[in-house]
């Protein structure tokens, strides 16, 4: 079973450097334009995007994101969660105040995060490549002041296109053994050997991919998180600054 999509989606690769082919404005708003058609939770396509094209902005960013190519290669998009749009057009003060709590709060990086999916394929299918940057929250109230990000918005992702200079190895994916259950979250007894065959999958591929090679095991991905987790303690609180949770 194939066709274009599931071809795309099982070759999907993030790319981190890119060529110095301009990526048309046409072919941008392709991309964003079929992108929008992504599911939106109560249909309130509660995002924005910002194109960064000013080359103090982008090196600011591409030191918090810690991508020395995010200053120069491709087009840049940061991508915001957005109740400032909706919150104008709510005529009463409790569908204001409802915009503003978590559940909306939550809706608007659904959103964001589904509309970036849908550009990360959308990308893919026309031949150019992206990478998604969550490292733009690195330090989000320099982004907000960067972008001068109103009430009621936030960044969620940095996302940057372009025309791929290399072809990096699709990384593999964890079996259905593993994610995949029944009724209820009861682990198959398969379970382990397909944790320990994806294991032994991952450390194939960083072993032989053809750069950044390196010897890596599944345990070794889950300690990223004591990198990240320090720099996003701040976020709620930032999130309450720009207007959401009152409730917190
Ligand atoms: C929410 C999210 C945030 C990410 N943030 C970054 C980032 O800040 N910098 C980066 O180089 N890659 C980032 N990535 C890309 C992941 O590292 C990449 O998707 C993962 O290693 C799997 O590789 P693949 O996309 O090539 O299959 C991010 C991906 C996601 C989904």
């Amino acid at each position: 079973m194939s066709n274009s999509v599931i071809e795309t989606l099982q070759h999907h690769c993030t790319q981190r450097d890119f060529t110095d082919q301009v990526v048309s404005d046409e072919t941008l708003a392709k991309i964003i334009t079929t992108a929008q058609h992504a599911p939106s939770s109560q249909y309130l396509q509660a995002y924005s995007l910002i194109e960064v094209t000013d080359p103090a902005i982008r090196q600011a960013l591409a030191k918090l994101t810690t991508r020395a190519t995010v200053a120069t290669q491709g087009r840049l998009l940061v991508v915001i969660a957005d109740q400032h749009r909706n919150v104008q057009l709510a005529d009463t003060p409790a569908a204001q105040q409802a915009l503003t709590e978590l559940d909306r709060f939550l809706g608007s990086v659904e959103d964001a995060t589904l509309m970036t999916e849908a550009m990360v394929m959308v990308t893919e299918s026309l031949g150019l490549g992206s990478v998604v940057l969550g490292s733009i929250n690195n330090d989000t109230q320099a982004v907000i002041d960067l972008l001068h990000l109103p009430k009621l918005t936030l960044p969620v992702f940095g996302f940057q296109i372009g025309y791929p200079s290399s072809q990096p190895e699709t990384k593999p994916r964890l079996g259905l053994d593993a994610i995949l259950f029944k009724n209820q979250y009861v682990e198959p007894t398969s379970y382990q050997t397909e944790l320990t065959n994806f294991d032994q999958r991952l450390h194939a591929y960083y072993a032989n991919r053809s750069s950044h090679a390196r010897d890596e095991h599944l345990r070794d991905m889950t300690k990223e998180a004591l990198g990240s987790a320090a720099k996003r303690r701040d976020f709620f609180k930032i999130a309450t600054r720009q207007g959401f949770l009152p409730e917190a």
